[in-house]
């Protein structure tokens, strides 16, 4: 429940989010998405293995640079080094997820964040040994929960034009592609690859 704390919206879900708090899931291996509450691997789903969910910290930024680095789908630029994603992350708490393997090793993440306006999600990604099993899909559920916990209202992100996959992953989640845009990039400074 949605409590007011000092003309603010306080949301206890929203502060565990915060405070990276760990919830368990288990991902099924033919794509239909099982939560498990126990934190237990549910012993009904042959190759399933455990996935836990919590928000991103900057402890995780290694990790998800790695998986970041090996996709053609993701694009990396100097707005990725590990202090701007840090700054990234502590000017949007509790909007970026992760997904933890039964190791704790990094699986999948999202990066979140909105302006006061609208959401923005970045280089959501699944390691791919771990795709087809819903984890992008509770990753993007959680980002735009912490989003519209916030009051936004509307989430806009970029397709590299020739990742088909990425595209196609968007639009099963809800999302619709807006042909009659363009982006538009202005570099402010000299660093060509801002
Ligand atoms: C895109 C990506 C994050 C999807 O992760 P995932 O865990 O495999 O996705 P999910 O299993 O949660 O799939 C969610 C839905 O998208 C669909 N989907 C996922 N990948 C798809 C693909 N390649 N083609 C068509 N549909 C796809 C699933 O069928 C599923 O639909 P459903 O829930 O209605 O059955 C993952 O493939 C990835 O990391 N790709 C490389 C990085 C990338 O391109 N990210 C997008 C940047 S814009």
């Amino acid at each position: 429940m949605a409590l007011r704390c000092c003309g603010a919206q306080f949301d206890p879900a929203r502060e565990r989010r915060r405070e990276g708090v760990e919830e368990p899931f288990c991902p099924s291996a033919t794509g239909r998405r099982v939560v498990n509450h126990t934190g237990g691997v549910h012993s009904g789903l042959a190759g399933s293995a455990m996935v836990t969910f919590r928000s991103m910290l900057e402890e995780d930024i290694p990790a998800a640079l790695t998986l970041w680095q090996g996709l053609p789908g993701i694009g990396l630029r100097d707005a990725d080094s590990p202090a701007a994603l840090a700054r990234y992350l502590r000017r949007n708490p509790g909007c970026s997820f992760v997904a933890l393997g039964a190791a704790g090793e990094l699986v999948g993440v999202s990066l979140a964040g909105h302006d006061g306006r609208r959401g923005y999600l970045h280089h959501v990604a699944v390691a791919e040994a771990f795709r087809g099993r819903g984890i992008g899909r509770a990753l993007f559920d959680r980002c735009a929960g912490a989003l519209r916990a916030e009051g936004v209202e509307k989430i806009n992100l970029w397709v590299k034009a020739d990742n088909a996959a990425g595209l196609a992953f968007w639009k099963r989640v809800g999302g619709s592609e807006r042909t009659e845009l363009v982006t538009v990039s202005i570099v402010l400074g000299d660093n060509p690859n801002a």
